[in-house]
């Protein structure tokens, strides 16, 4: 028996951890066991690396980047999320592989093949059952991030250039994949969203054996 496996995608400030948590907290309340976790981060071991890739004063070259979000990814998913999937647990994790695609393929223009083969042999080929991509313009999510008077990371202190970049990789991913992805519009309430997505994971809960209806 395998768990469902569900990733969230999009810029920084489109609102994906929010809708995460939102989405996990109603999954306990009907009886689901839930894994709600993230990368870079998502191990102790991926805490230092998530450390060095968005706190390091200075460049990192960007292969050293696509190598240093892989090996986040390798442990994340060797020592976290196989083992909660075998357990039967629903896995909700805030970026996966398709950032890797869309932040350094897109975004730093190492080839997207390349970075996805790199991360496919970091997890030895897990994917998700389903990927939601909150699309949003750049420059809204940008808006956001300021109102938040965050401190910018390494990544999010890129130009709104670099983000129409990565906006524009993951809806070509989401257009070549439409079985996997789920794209929402980032700008509706985020009751909206949310409706949206239960509705579509309650879906897919119940057309499965072992997960479905209440656990
Ligand atoms: P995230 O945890 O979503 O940011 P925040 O803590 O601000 O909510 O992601 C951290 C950053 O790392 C984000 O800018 C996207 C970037 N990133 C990559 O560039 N490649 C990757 O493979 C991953 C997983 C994240």
């Amino acid at each position: 028996m395998t768990g469902l496996y569900v990733t969230f995608e999009g810029l920084d400030g489109s609102g994906k951890t929010t809708q995460l948590e939102r989405l996990a907290a109603w999954l306990r309340d009907v009886g689901h066991t839930v894994v709600a976790t993230r990368e870079p981060g998502g191990t102790e071991v991926g805490q230092l690396v998530r450390d060095i890739v968005l706190h390091h004063r200075g460049d990192i070259a960007p292969r050293a980047e696509a190598l240093l979000f892989a090996a986040d990814r390798a442990h994340h998913i060797a020592t976290k999320v196989r083992p909660a999937l075998e357990r039967g647990e629903v896995v909700l994790q805030d970026r996966y592989i398709d950032s890797s695609v869309a932040f350094q393929g897109g975004g730093r223009v190492l080839d997207p093949g390349e970075v996805r083969g790199l991360s496919e042999w970091a997890t030895e080929g897990l994917y998700p059952e389903l990927t939601v991509l909150l699309d949003l313009d750049p420059a809204v999510a940008r808006g956001r991030i300021d109102a938040a008077q965050k401190v910018f990371d390494r990544i999010e202190a890129e130009a709104v250039e670099f983000n129409q970049r990565i906006r524009a990789a993951y809806l070509a991913m989401a257009e070549a994949h439409p079985e996997r992805w789920l794209v929402l519009d980032a700008t509706r309430t985020p009751d909206e969203l949310q409706a949206q997505l239960r509705e579509h994971v309650a879906g897919l809960l119940t057309s499965r054996d072992g997960v479905g209806g209440a656990a």
